[in-house]
């Protein structure tokens, strides 16, 4: 009896333990799912302090960034925290060679010296549920049918919920894999301004060596604020709008925390998938990640020979190199973890068992055959895909000049009318301007001879489109040789209309869809994209209903196999807010390794490489670290000022800028990576090895105090000393 009840509490906290880090909470429903586990991990707030609707709560502090990070408020005044990879597009774009703000950093020292970004942030105000309409909607239908009505409706609901005059967005969210579907309502403010950024030395510092790892010593945050117009609404930019009252601002700890304390984190997970199949982990190790990382690892190699040579080219091409460097490190590192921890056995496991309880029921019984299936039908033309979007799209030319597609498609198209022609090709002039705002031609030049030359020996023979290789086998001769698709690349370069401004107001005022159609950058991106619709898109349709379907299907039985559980499982990341929670802590990444709970200033100084792409450190840090001028910022318990710290806390990419919260709701650090050893997370959590990388809020001041100068910032927080 003793013995059972013993295996029993064993048990119960396993369950518990294993409950706790893993999980994206949906912050409506924490007070009926996961807040009494909150509060005995050590939480010590009330569930309207985590989530009101009626009452300001924290959520209302917390901000989607930009198009893809998480921000939050931390002054009455609209000021603003979240990552230097976050801000790091607007401060590239706000700097010039002469003020280079990306390189030496800004403070605003006051309101007037802010720099409009062009960016904006959105609220979240409410949550609803709207799954009965969306499935009445949806009764009975299955794949391409399915997802087509599902979007129809999805965009109804949609813009039933919006106000465009105030700024107000309804956006529904598939939860569940399509079981559950929420509209989450925002307020968009688009007036935001640059108030301080570190100098990338420091914010960047590690660079992409460091990147996705631990121990990790980057000041990875920006400074900015939101404002709005003189009676309270969200606004466009103007010069006399004035600072967001906001209805949270997070109060700021200057206290610290110890391994195993609470630590919270608010934000916006992108996107997970932890009942992908096993047939998507085996996709994804064999074809769709080697593929993007050996066409990321050309790209990068010829982007960055340029960066290195021109700082105006480092500028130009500083935040679309670290975005395709990012999840370069990233997919490399997923294929490594998901081998090491053998993923696809763990779901191979797991279909076994559902298989198991399936057996007999109509509904789920052949839900892995089917899968199989799909995915056998679709593997063999997977390659292209990935082709075509990380090679061919990869060269900046080849993107924007398959966007001129639309203008052929207004030009040629039956009933198309003189009005249809002139919006496309206004449309097409802006954006032409944007892409030569951001258009190395020496780099992209190497991009696609190369990535030519890889579709060509890469992809399949049968998939290629023909004529458009014989044609050039004809002008430029033997396909397989390296100088032929070099010669090539130069010719389309020199000849292109979209490189020559007298060629394009040619081509602008008289449209013709034969010019385009005869530009050699024109022909080469539509040669590979309709080769693509013709043949191999409507495949990938099919596929994508199908796997959208099983993954619903496996999802709902997952639930029916066991109701208890089912109501405490949490949704697949969509970009959408949510709450994880757990606590500061070490971790053993390999036998004999242990790695402590945060570093500190000592680890920069022995990172440190004078005069080094990723590990030089501005002179004035070194002198004050140093001196060991830390001030009020200092960590007692280490003697030293904490840069950053780890937490097993469950996030992923969108999540970046998010606050980290102590028990009391008190900002305590950024997250802003996760560490190399969890890389499978999107797909699969690991519950002894997960951590994220949060730099600590302490580190952050000193930054702007000390180094920067700027206690103008410093003075706006509510500090908790
Ligand atoms: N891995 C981080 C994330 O996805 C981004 C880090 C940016 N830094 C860098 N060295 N690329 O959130």
């Amino acid at each position: 009896m003793k013995k059972f009840s013993i295996v029993l509490v064993l048990l119960v906290s396993l369950v518990s333990k294993a409950l706790a880090d893993e999980g994206m909470w949906l912050p409506l429903l924490l007070g009926q799912q996961v807040y009494n586990d909150m509060v005995k991990r050590g939480l010590k707030l009330t569930k309207d302090q985590l989530y009101s609707i009626n009452k300001s709560s924290i959520k209302d502090g917390i901000i989607i960034f930009g198009g893809g990070c998480t921000g939050e408020i931390v002054s009455n005044e609209g000021l603003i925290f979240t990552n230097h990879h976050c801000g790091y597009d607007a401060v590239a774009s706000a700097s010039s060679v002469e003020h280079n703000y990306l390189r030496d950093g800004f403070y605003a020292k006051s309101k007037q010296e802010e720099i409009p970004a062009d960016l904006d942030v959105q609220f979240l105000l409410k949550i609803e549920d709207v799954t009965k309409e969306v499935e009445t909607a949806l009764a009975g239908l299955t794949g391409t049918d399915r997802l087509k009505k599902q979007a129809e409706t999805i965009a109804a609901i949609n813009q039933r919920y919006s106000d465009p005059a105030q700024f107000i967005e309804g956006r529904v969210s598939p939860l569940f894999k399509g079981n559950q579907f929420l509209v989450f309502v925002y307020q968009r403010y688009s007036d935001i301004r640059l108030v301080g950024v570190p100098p990338e030395s420091v914010g960047k510092f590690g660079g992409d060596t460091d990147n996705w790892e631990w121990p990790r010593h980057t000041g990875d945050f920006s400074v900015f604020r939101v404002y709005m117009s003189k009676d309270g609404k969200p606004a466009k930019y103007a010069a006399d709008n004035i600072p967001l009252k906001p209805k949270y601002a997070l109060p700021v700890s200057l206290k610290g925390y110890k391994d195993g304390d609470y630590a919270m984190i608010y934000g916006y997970p992108g996107s997970t998938n932890r009942y992908e199949s096993s047939f998507g982990i085996r996709q994804k190790i064999d074809i769709n990640n080697p593929s993007l990382v050996e066409l990321r690892d050309m790209r990068l190699k010829y982007m960055f020979a340029e960066m290195k040579k021109d700082p105006a080219v480092k500028l130009q091409l500083a935040s679309s190199y670290a975005g395709i460097a990012n999840y370069w490190k990233f997919f490399d590192g997923e294929t490594k973890q998901l081998l090491k921890y053998d993923v696809y056995g763990q779901k191979k496991a797991a279909e076994a068992k559902f298989q198991q309880w399936a057996n007999g029921k109509a509904d789920y019984e052949h839900i892995f055959s089917d899968w199989e299936k799909a995915y056998n039908d679709w593997r063999p033309y997977s390659k292209y895909r990935v082709y075509l979007i990380e090679g061919i799209f990869g060269s900046p030319l080849l993107a924007y000049a398959s966007s001129l597609m639309q203008v052929e498609a207004a030009m040629v198209q039956k009933g198309g009318t003189a009005a249809d022609i002139k919006k496309a090709i206004e449309a097409a002039d802006r954006a032409r301007a944007a892409f030569l705002k951001e258009e190395n031609k020496t780099s992209d030049q190497n991009i696609v001879a190369t990535a030519l030359q890889m579709f060509y020996s890469n992809i399949d023979k049968s998939q290629h489109p023909i004529s458009f290789f014989e044609s050039i086998k004809g002008s430029y001769g033997d396909l397989k040789s390296e100088e032929t698709y070099k010669k090539y690349a130069s010719d389309i370069f020199k000849t292109t209309m979209i490189l020559d401004d007298s060629k394009w107001k040619a081509f602008l005022s008289n449209p013709d869809a034969t010019v385009l159609q005869a530009d050699p950058a024109f022909s080469v991106a539509s040669a590979f994209v309709k080769n693509w619709q013709g043949k191999y898109l409507p495949k990938y349709q099919v596929f994508n209903a199908a796997n959208n379907d099983l993954g619903r299907r496996y999802l709902k039985g997952i639930m029916a196999m066991d109701t208890v559980k089912a109501k405490k499982m949490y949704p697949d990341a969509t970009f959408t807010m949510r709450v994880s929670f757990g606590n500061v802590k070490s971790y053993n990444p390999r036998d004999a390794v242990h790695y402590d709970y945060v570093c500190t200033m000592k680890g920069v100084l022995e990172k440190y490489v004078p005069g080094d792409y990723e590990f030089d450190l501005p002179p004035a840090l070194i002198e004050k670290a140093k001196q060991r001028d830390f001030g009020p910022y200092i960590d007692k318990a280490k003697n030293d000022l904490v840069v950053a710290f780890i937490t097993t806390n469950d996030i992923t990419g969108g999540n970046s800028g998010s606050p980290v919260l102590d028990a009391y709701g008190n900002l305590i650090g950024l997250a802003f990576d996760g560490n190399y050893e969890a890389l499978s997370h999107q797909v699969a959590f690991d519950k002894d090895l997960n951590r994220t990388i949060c730099v600590d809020i302490r580190y952050v001041l000193w930054c702007i105090d000390k180094l920067g100068g700027a206690s103008n910032i410093i003075k706006e927080l509510k500090l908790i000393k």
